[in-house]
């Protein structure tokens, strides 16, 4: 008989080799599914509910905020801050720190996300995804602090994000490998269907915005024109893919091979994704599955943020590509 192995069966067991493991855990992730599942019904029925579009309002970084970012947030917020495991949420659509209710206990896990991630492809049914980091604070009780969250890239301690598209499939991990599951509608239930993802170490696809080609630096202008070269036994040209929604560009290069590269260019000088709740979920999952990321420079998991908004340039996918990209930024110097 075929093995159904559903997402919360597999964390129970995974969390058997985390000697001293509370439960609590367990319990956040369950929440993260419930929450997802509410979500993926929305982003599903969001054209006959007539939600499109935008509220109307702008986020805090000028952006228009569209109905279901704020449909999203508000349900992950609502399932995850009763669970009594969280100190405090950080999220692309608010300004600080989400408390936590008055009446839940304090828990010792911070939880950073996207909402809603490529939201504003949702009107043109293109696939969006929720991304989130979670870490341990690492001292003091009650509510977290912006500080709390200033917190390396490599002391997360599980990552993952939710891609809402022609199914709903929710991929992460707890640095034992990259694990997906793909939501059976239905029972309702997310079911292991990607064990122990892994990168191809080389791709055949590149992700960038080339709209923006007359802002990129010269190092980023001559790696993607070396993509483009003739080489057969390279393996080039690589092939161009850009949805503009990074949660599926992403998890295409994952499954496929191949490097996405937002890079900081002369209108976003320090890039235009954000690095505690894009890069860095993102960044521990490829390195778990065998790939690596960059700002250009460092390793993505090196940097310590200095706020919870901060941008960051992202040079992410297949481990030789991304090395490929790196040699050209040294020619260049910068
Ligand atoms: P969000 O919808 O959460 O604001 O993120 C949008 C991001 C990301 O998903 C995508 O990769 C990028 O913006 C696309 O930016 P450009 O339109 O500048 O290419
Ligand atoms: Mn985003
Ligand atoms: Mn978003």
């Amino acid at each position: 008989m075929k093995e159904y192995i559903t997402l919360s069966r597999f964390i129970i067991e995974e969390q058997r080799n985390y000697p001293g493991a509370t439960g609590e855990f367990s319990s956040l992730f369950s929440d993260i599914t419930t929450a997802s599942k509410v979500v993926y019904r929305e982003v599903n029925r969001a054209g006959i509910a007539e939600i499109l579009g935008s509220t109307g309002s702008i986020n805090v970084f000028g952006e228009e905020v569209q109905k279901l970012d704020e449909f999203a947030l508000k349900t992950f917020v609502g399932v995850l801050s009763r669970g009594g495991y969280l100190a405090g949420m950080a999220s692309e659509e608010t300004v600080s720190v989400i408390k936590m209710p008055d009446d839940v206990p304090r828990g010792k896990y911070l939880f950073a996300f996207d909402p809603l991630d490529g939201s504003s492809n949702i009107d043109v049914n293109v696939s969006v995804g929720t991304i989130f980091g979670i870490w341990k604070r690492k001292d003091g009780e009650g509510d977290a602090s912006e500080e709390d969250f200033l917190q390396p890239g490599k002391d997360i301690i599980a990552s993952g994000y939710v891609v809402y598209g022609s199914s709903a499939m929710l991929v992460y991990t707890t640095g034992r490998g990259v694990h997906g599951f793909t939501l059976d509608p239905s029972v309702g239930e997310f079911i292991l269907s990607h064990y122990d993802i892994k990168i191809p170490e080389k791709g055949k696809l590149y992700s960038a915005n080339e709209g923006y080609y007359n802002r990129w630096s010269k190092a980023m202008k001559n790696y993607i024109e070396y993509l483009k070269e003739e080489d057969k036994e390279a393996g080039k040209p690589y092939s161009a893919r850009y949805i503009g929604s990074l949660v599926s560009d992403f998890h295409r290069n994952l499954l496929k091979g191949g490097i996405f590269l937002y890079p900081a260019d002369s209108k976003h000088p320090k890039g235009k994704l954000r690095l505690l709740y894009e890069a860095f979920p993102l960044s521990y999952i490829v390195e778990q599955a065998g790939g690596a990321a960059t700002d250009g420079k460092r390793r993505i998991l090196d940097i310590v943020p200095e706020n919870i908004h901060q941008r960051i340039p992202l040079i992410i996918g297949s481990k030789r590509d991304v090395e490929k990209f790196r040699e050209f930024v040294e020619k260049e110097g910068e």
